[in-house]
């Protein structure tokens, strides 16, 4: 069997994942909702920009720091909020956090964790976000914000793209369910993963750690009870009201996650937001939405300067956060791509993704002429001039040129 070291791409760990994980378990990453346009859209938008290499520039020392969020992180990319580790590897979250901890960067807890908040916060001084709804249950969201400021959080973030979750086919052609159940139907997919399965009866730590005190107040005993409460919590009334609410009981840098337009954008800096994800969820939410990558031009262009942008959605490469910097993001973050390398060998895994994409983002900025994040401009980038490509995508906003000078200041 291929090993981490045989990896050399996204691809090949995601090839791995295929073979270590049960069925369920390996969709249930890689699926989208529909027909998968947006998933697919997301990657291969990225071909519709091409890059515009500057030489003689002096490339011997490249520098991927950056700051975002009020602090400073080693690789202009991070790891995403993304739900239930432990379904991938028992290593879990602590895995994941412990990969992006030695790599200097940021990692993001989702609030439907396997792992407690103030685990991962014991993991490391790299900077932490917190991945929140807003429940039904207020209180379960403020005791979040209280939680993360005790454990010194940096960030929290809003994901608003999920009031209902979206129609992931897969999941229901697998019979995916959390936890996995051993039925006549897995069976043979548990025993085609000797691995995955052995570690699934060794450490059967399933539990949504960061709100199983919830439920446990209600008197609600174990796993299908925590489900049915989280889905029960989710609420389809909130608005920018509600949000602005989290922003004033938080305080600190707050990311909305999971818009795709400049006026939801210039609302999400409206209540108080410091960034936005530019996020159609990884194509698991509202199949038809564009490419996270497509949205950030004009939103660039809406907000100026005065908005934190990061494009989440379809980074495989370095090429791709490249691209992002280039047409205005400060950051990309990835998701899905060290979901594979969690699978496919825990924290090492995610190491192997992080280190894969440092590696190449090195290469790219010396052969793009780029000695940092803050010489990565609009300048370096233009629209793919095929008619083909032309007639589906918009202009690249010119006013973004403005917005690079101002991210280049130095912060301190
Ligand atoms: C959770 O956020 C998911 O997309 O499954």
């Amino acid at each position: 069997m291929a090993s981490l070291q045989r990896c050399f791409d996204v691809a090949d760990l995601r090839r791995l994942a295929h073979r270590r994980l049960p069925a369920p378990m390996f969709h249930y990453i890689d699926g989208g909702s529909d027909d998968e346009w947006t998933l697919r859209r997301n990657t291969e938008a990225f071909e519709d920009y091409e890059l515009l290499p500057r030489v003689l520039t002096d490339i011997s020392a490249i520098d991927l720091s950056t700051t975002l969020l009020g602090t400073r992180i080693g690789l202009p990319f991070f790891l995403a909020p993304t739900g239930m580790s432990r379904l991938f590897h028992h290593h879990k979250e602590l895995g994941a956090a412990r990969a992006a901890q030695a790599a200097g960067t940021l990692y993001s807890l989702s609030a439907l964790a396997t792992t407690t908040l103030e685990d991962i916060a014991a993991v490391g001084d790299a900077p932490k976000m917190f991945q929140v709804y807003i429940f039904k249950d207020r209180g379960l969201t403020r005791d979040f914000v209280e939680r993360c400021r005790a454990a010194r959080y940096q960030a929290l973030c809003l994901t608003v793209d999920t009031p209902v979750a979206g129609n992931r086919e897969r999941d229901r052609v697998t019979g995916m369910t959390m936890p996995p159940k051993l039925t006549a139907r897995s069976l043979l997919d548990f025993i085609a993963s000797p691995g995955w399965s052995l570690n699934f009866l060794r450490h059967p730590d399933f539990r949504l750690a960061n709100v199983v005190h919830r439920v446990d107040a209600l008197g609600r005993e174990g796993p299908m009870g925590l489900i049915d409460y989280v889905n029960s919590q989710f609420d389809r009334s909130i608005t920018w009201d509600d949000a602005a609410w989290l922003a004033r009981e938080w305080g600190g840098p707050l990311v909305i996650k999971g818009l795709s337009t400049p006026e939801d954008a210039r609302l999400a800096q409206s209540i108080g937001a410091s960034a936005v994800m530019i996020s159609n969820h990884g194509g698991r939410q509202l199949d038809g939405c564009p490419a996270s990558i497509d949205c950030l031009p004009p939103i660039r262009d809406a907000v100026g300067g005065s908005l934190e942008l990061i494009v989440d959605g379809g980074v495989r490469r370095g090429t791709h956060v490249l691209k992002a910097l280039a047409l205005g993001a400060n950051a990309c973050s990835i998701g899905r791509a060290y979901l594979y390398g969690l699978a496919a060998g825990g924290q090492a895994g995610v190491q192997r993704v992080l280190d894969l994409f440092r590696h190449e983002l090195m290469l790219d900025m010396a052969l793009l002429g780029c000695r940092n994040v803050r010489e990565i401009g609009p300048g370096h980038v233009q629209r793919v001039r095929s008619a083909r490509r032309g007639a589906r995508t918009p202009p690249i906003a010119t006013e973004a040129i403005d917005w690079v000078s101002r991210r280049n200041a130095p912060t301190r």
